[in-house]
């Protein structure tokens, strides 16, 4: 087993929540070395290099990323600084160190025009500065040659951290009235979700390397998802109570919200492939939401 891990971008959900899985998990021997920004910033290559040369992990994940993805959009240089050079870099740093490497990437690597679930195989075309980034970083990470994992998750949220499920929990309580887009699709995933999951490949890894989809099972859209929020919140009985009725979420179209980032409107992803190679499966995406909700304070 490892003996020991460098996590980056432990202030993210993902980053987040894997330090607290792993912290609780007692069959972990690893030590965990966490990082957040100030302690290793991913834009200086020179400290990636450092860091690793000095830690001497035999495992390195990397959650860390640029992830405003419309300020993407007018910050190309940095985007592509954290998402695209710095997976490189730090691939090159574990394949010196004979360290294996997990990395995360997004279905913004699609176009999201397929009829039906994407599959790790189907043709990749970014639609945005950030999803552009995205695959390079995946990209770069095979041009090194190490065994890795990229993992390609949706729509990620959680108690901890900044997103959707947050933003409509502030607006409910807020307003009486929420527009949300109902013509995206695809799978809220939970941050603890991805941590347990990520635990148990861990656990299970031999000599499986590549790319491989992790979301939560089923599929919604945005519109569906806040719902849904509203509706698991006042079915836990959590307070403070929300102002908004359910009646009143109403689905509008993406040309009526428009965002300087292009989305995919298919963001499904198919997870057979994780579940083939490691017997992995995440649950539906409406039971990891009452987990998440009962984690607020
Ligand atoms: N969020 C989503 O909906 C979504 C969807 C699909 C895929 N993904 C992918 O899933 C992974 C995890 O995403 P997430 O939701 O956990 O993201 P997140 O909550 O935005 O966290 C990203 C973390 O990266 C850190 N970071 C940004 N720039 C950095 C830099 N220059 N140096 C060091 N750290 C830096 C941030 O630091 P600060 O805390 O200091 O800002 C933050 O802690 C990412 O690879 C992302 O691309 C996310």
């Amino acid at each position: 087993m490892y003996k020991k891990i460098l996590l980056t971008g432990v202030n993210g959900q993902v980053g987040h929540a894997l330090q607290a899985v792993f912290l609780k998990d007692h069959a972990l021997s690893a030590t965990v070395v966490g990082l957040d920004r100030n302690q290793l910033d991913l834009t200086d290559a020179g400290a990636i290099r450092s860091a690793v040369q000095t830690i001497q992990p035999d495992l390195i994940i990397n959650p860390a990323a640029y992830t405003a993805v419309d300020k993407a959009e007018s910050e190309p240089d940095l985007t592509y600084a954290v998402n695209a050079i710095a997976p490189q870099v730090l691939a090159e740093e574990a394949a010196k160190t004979g360290a294996r490497l997990i990395h995360f990437s997004t279905e913004y690597v699609y176009a999201g025009t397929k009829t039906g679930v994407y599959v790790e195989d189907d043709v990749t075309q970014p639609l945005s500065v950030y999803g552009k980034s995205k695959l390079a970083g995946e990209e770069a990470i095979r041009s090194v040659g190490l065994q890795h994992l990229i993992f390609r998750t949706s729509w990620v949220y959680g108690a901890y951290g900044k997103n959707f499920m947050k933003t409509i929990l502030r607006l409910a309580a807020e307003r009486d009235e929420l527009r949300i887009v109902a013509d995206q699709l695809g799978a809220p995933t939970s941050s603890l979700s991805i941590a347990h999951a990520v635990l148990a490949v861990i656990a299970g890894w031999q000599n499986q390397t590549g790319t491989y989809h992790m979301v939560n099972a089923g599929q919604t859209s945005w519109h569906g998802f806040a719902k849904a929020i509203v509706e698991e919140y006042i079915r836990l009985k959590l307070v403070p109570p929300l102002k908004v009725n359910l009646q009143n979420i109403h689905a509008i179209t993406t040309q009526e919200y428009p965002t300087p980032a292009v989305r995919p409107a298919n963001s499904c992803l198919d997870c057979n492939r994780l579940a083939r190679d490691f017997s992995v499966t995440l649950p539906d995406w409406r039971e990891a939401l009452a987990t998440e909700l009962l984690q607020l304070t």
